[in-house]
């Protein structure tokens, strides 16, 4: 049977050793609580990092701790301590964490942490390698393995890979100051569907791809390679059931069996009528906008003094990282403001602030959710929280208010909570005032639409979405491998090549023949494309012709001494052989002084583009700019255009990066028909790379052999990768003994 293999650095359970007993816990961090459930369903294997280094372990321990990872379906990546160092606190915890926090300042680029970095994906990659088995899905998480679908991929191409990131995946702006970006990015396209919390994490990659990688995006898709790679969007939900029965159980526990915790708690509560209690939940981490929150209720303290006395912040601060200094700085920050402000603000009766280190079991955790009358949830960056819908979800009886940071993910989903910024504190005391004096029916209108959402799209939900997502790819992988030119299909092309009697063959020029340059001038053929197209064009009963939309004196510098069929502008010129060049149509001028002072303003307020004059056409060139911009521009310009060319017999055609106006109803397909007719042709094929090939795939006869170059959509039948593939495949046709010789 099939399975699922999620891997994540971090397993689910945390195992320590203590004189050589092992202890096990469960990890915190929203990934490892998250996927917990779904790992806990199907047939699934988790794949991580035990907690603990090699060195830690001896003959003794090892055995018990491997077994005890197994009997958790799990399997573990042994991590040495020199990996420990370099590749987790290294480059995981000091590099890509803070960067794509948004932390530059705290960001060290170090190469000897790189190198860690790709040598324990590797490690991860083997260790998935030995487990994995055809049909298995393969879910990889997180920042600590961007190149593992890389690393997968290339060893096992037709395994289905998902990908995704818990934090945000950060603007190009910031990640572009990231030594190693191109190579990360690679890593990450390794699999078929990547998924992000939000939106703007899922467009943040996409820009990246485009503009570092110069990869060609259609919405959320990327063609990278052979392949079509998914982006999308997955706000992870809870387990909801979990947290609200437990919460359910916890209201009805009688004075024994209440935990210590709570009893405390309940003591703070009960003592006055006014009583109530803040909650603040996290990891200790400097996203987390610890130290700003301290600050802000210190700042609300003082503005509200009517609250002294009635009101504590509750702050659990679960130890993480702490061999990364700037973990142990912010340790020592957050110290030092909970003693400042107790200190300045205590009384025999009252202290402000309760101050936990350390990691509660699950039913403290619950203890401290259903006690709380209000959660502040005010990271200054962080890719989803969750503690802010697990707050939500123990709200049985629907009261109680959520503060949350815009800057978290979960904010795009939970409208109702009070939003703040966290750099606010005027903002964060007057809206903490605001949730203090909340009237309960308005706490219970928006508890209850949280809890609904978070009741419909639970983590399983969530997980199930992404399968569905992932499956889905399969069917685009399975199109694709069917139109790609394998050696197969190939000699099938050959065959029908070399036994017909008249071949017509259609070869569009940029991103065809030649490369696609920046500048349209450098791309002149070299020797060895002009020696394919002799060969070609010397082959019996074939008729080879270069279809383009370049303008004829460009053509006739390049072939004007051979003896090649071309025809330039879409389909206007034609040049058979060695007589000279023909219109094919009647085309005018008398339009393009009007509309060339149209592309000059589009020039002029988008740098990098220019315009081309050709005979009977005018194409404005976008290839050098920024793709978002040219986006932007290029839809401008076609509507401006479409609604002045109305009464003018114009055309405009979009090209690979390019807009062009021309006259009449002029078009590649039409100037292919064309030349269809001159003979009577049984094989017939073209080759092209953009759009403006696709009127050429589409009016030739059903039999002819259409190839696209690159894997946009399109209609033609087959497809190949680049122009390297065109010239091989070409290279084949002059290689091929020709069957048949018809008679002239
Ligand atoms: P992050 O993933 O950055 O740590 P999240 O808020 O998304 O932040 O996830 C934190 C997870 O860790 C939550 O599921 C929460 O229940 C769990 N957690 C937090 N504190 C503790 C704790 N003391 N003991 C056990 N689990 C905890
Ligand atoms: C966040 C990350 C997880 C990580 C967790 C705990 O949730 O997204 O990948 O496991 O924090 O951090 P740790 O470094 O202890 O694994």
């Amino acid at each position: 049977m099939s399975k699922t293999i999620i891997i994540s650095n971090r397993l689910p359970l945390q195992i320590k050793l203590e004189e050589n007993e092992i202890n096990v816990s469960p990890s915190v961090g929203g990934l490892a609580t998250g996927m917990k459930s779904v790992h806990e369903e199907g047939e699934s294997l988790w794949i991580g990092w035990s907690g603990l280094a090699e060195e830690d372990l001896n003959e003794e321990t090892k055995p018990k701790v491997l077994a005890e990872i197994q009997k958790n379906h799990c399997a573990t990546v042994p991590l040495t301590e020199n990996d420990v160092d370099h590749f987790y606190y290294g480059f995981s915890n000091k590099t890509l964490w803070p960067l794509f926090h948004y932390f530059l300042e705290y960001t060290s680029f170090e190469n000897e942490n790189w190198e860690s970095y790709k040598r324990v994906n590797q490690k991860f990659a083997d260790v998935v390698l030995e487990n994995a088995e055809d049909g298995d899905t393969i879910w990889v998480h997180d920042y600590q393995l961007l190149l593992l679908p890389q690393y997968i991929k290339q060893k096992k191409p037709d395994t289905s890979i998902g990908f995704f990131l818990h934090i945000p995946f950060p603007s190009y702006e910031v990640f572009r100051t990231f030594p190693w970006r191109e190579e990360v990015l690679e890593g990450m396209l390794g699999a078929d569907l990547i998924g992000f919390h939000t939106y703007d994490y899922e467009r943040h990659f996409l820009s990246c791809a485009r503009r570092l990688l110069h990869l060609d995006t259609n919405f959320n898709e990327i063609s990278y390679n052979d392949r079509i790679i998914k982006i999308d969007s997955f706000p992870m939900g809870i387990d909801f059931d979990k947290f609200y029965n437990a919460a359910r159980e916890h209201s009805k526990n009688s004075e024994t069996e209440k935990s210590d915790i709570q009893k405390k708690l309940d003591d703070h509560l009960y003592a006055s009528n006014e009583a109530q209690m803040i909650l603040s939940i996290d990891r200790l981490d400097y996203t987390k906008g610890i130290p700003n929150r301290i600050k802000s209720f210190e700042y609300f303290l003082e503005k509200y003094p009517e609250y002294q006395q009635k009101v504590r912040l509750i702050m659990l601060a679960v130890p993480s990282r702490s061999n990364v200094p700037q973990y142990q700085l912010l340790k020592r920050e957050t110290d030092e403001l909970v003693g400042r402000i107790n200190g300045k603000f205590s009384t025999v009766s009252w202290t402000p602030i309760w101050y936990f280190y350390r990691s509660l079991p699950f039913d403290n955790l619950i203890d401290l959710y259903t006690s709380c009358d209000v959660a502040m949830i005010t990271p200054v960056r962080d890719g989803m929280n969750l503690v802010a819908k697990e707050y939500v979800a123990t709200r049985v009886n629907q009261d109680g208010v959520l503060v949350l940071s815009e800057m978290a993910g979960a904010a795009k989903e939970m409208n109702e909570a009070l939003l703040i910024n966290p750099n606010n504190f005027e903002d964060v005391a007057k809206t903490l005032k605001m949730a203090l004096e909340m009237p309960k029916d308005e706490q219970k209108a928006r508890i209850s639409v949280m809890q609904e959402r978070l009741k419909r799209y639970t983590v399983e939900k969530w997980a199930q979405e992404f399968f569905t997502a992932l499956n889905s790819t399969k069917d685009v992988i399975n199109t694709l491998v069917s139109k790609k030119l394998n050696t197969k299909l190939t000699n099938n092309i050959l065959e029908k090549y070399s036994s017909a009697k008249k071949r017509l063959v259609f070869l569009d020029y940029d991103g065809t023949l030649v490369g696609f340059k920046n500048n349209p001038l450098d791309a002149s053929p070299d020797e060895e494309l002009y020696n394919l197209l002799d060969s070609l064009n010397a082959q019996p009963n074939t008729d080879v012709i270069i279809i383009s939309g370049r303008d004829k004196e460009t053509f006739t510098k390049w072939y004007g001494d051979k003896p090649y069929t071309m025809i330039t502008e879409h389909g206007v010129w034609l040049k058979d052989k060695e007589k000279d060049w023909v219109a094919l149509e009647n085309v005018k001028r008398d339009w393009m002084p009007k509309l060339r002072p149209i592309l000059e303003t589009f020039v002029d307020r988008t740098p990098g583009t220019f315009i081309e004059e050709k005979n009977f056409s005018l194409a404005w060139h976008f290839r050098k700019v920024d793709p978002e911009l040219a986006t932007l521009r290029s839809v401008e310009l076609k509507t401006v255009l479409n609604s002045l060319i109305a009464n003018h017999h114009l055309s405009v055609l979009e090209g690979n990066k390019v807009i062009e106006i021309k006259s009449g109803n002029v078009n590649k397909g039409r100037a292919a028909s064309r030349m269809l007719m001159k003979d009577n042709y049984d094989f017939v094929f073209a080759i092209g790379d953009d759009w403006t090939d696709e009127y050429m795939f589409r009016d030739l006869p059903e039999s002819a052999i259409t190839v696209k170059v690159g894997l946009q959509k399109t209609s033609a039948k087959y497809f190949v990768q680049n122009t390297l593939e065109v010239r091989n495949l070409l290279k084949k046709f002059t290689e091929t003994p020709i069957l048949s010789v018809a008679s002239k």
